[in-house]
């Protein structure tokens, strides 16, 4: 026999209690009143509502990077494919450093697939597998959305004052998706691979082949 202790008018059980809902105990799109952190209620609402759009757009940079790491063929495969996911761990690490930014400022952290779908500004690419060219465009087409809004937020940071904003978007953000975009970009550099364009043998063979 199941043997109940009241306590407070609940009842203690060792039982699991599954399946439980509840209504939101804060609404997304709004930050906690009174915080000790010496910024106003509108200063911590105007960045973590940008500060929102930036986390939807890592994640989905984030995913882009693994969908990358799986879906990447060719004859560079093995290097693309460590790179890729390099960069997908190097952008996970963002969204967390976003999102606890966004939390500690009071506000509620965008989370799941569905709602970063609804608000990134990245193009969605397709389920099935693309050209390596193409994987590459892709990833650099969202690196520029990132970068272009990393600027324009971390200006606006230190104009009202919060400089926390401001030291994360330049130093981790921004930062670390200009470098990434440079290994990226320099692999849609058209180089050739064995024969230099106007070497001697090269000339040599096109004057005997014509
Ligand atoms: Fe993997």
């Amino acid at each position: 026999m199941t043997k109940h202790i009241s306590n407070n008018h609940e009842t203690v059980s060792a039982q699991p209690r599954l399946k439980q809902r509840a209504p939101e105990i804060q609404a997304y799109g709004t930050v906690s009143l009174n915080l000790p952190l010496e910024l106003e209620q509108p200063v911590r609402l105007e960045m973590t509502e940008q500060l929102n759009q930036l986390l939807a757009d890592t994640m989905t940079l984030r995913d882009l990077y693994k969908k990358s790491h799986w879906q990447v063929a060719g004859p560079s495969f093995y290097q693309l494919h460590l790179l890729f996911d390099k960069h997908f761990a190097e952008q996970a690490e963002l969204v967390d450093g976003i999102a606890e930014r966004i939390q500690l400022l009071g506000g509620v952290s965008i989370a799941m697939a569905a709602d970063v779908a609804e608000t990134t500004q990245i193009e969605r690419p397709p389920r099935g597998r693309e050209e390596l060219p193409v994987q590459l465009s892709r990833l650099l087409d969202a690196h520029q959305i990132i970068i272009r809004q990393c600027r324009t937020l971390a200006r606006r940071a230190s104009q009202i004052g919060d400089d926390g904003t401001n030291d994360l978007v330049i130093s981790d953000v921004l930062r670390t998706n200009e470098l990434q975009v440079w290994f990226v970009s320099e692999h849609l550099v058209d180089v050739p691979l064995v024969h230099a364009a106007d070497s001697p043998e090269l000339a040599r063979e096109r004057k005997a082949s014509a």
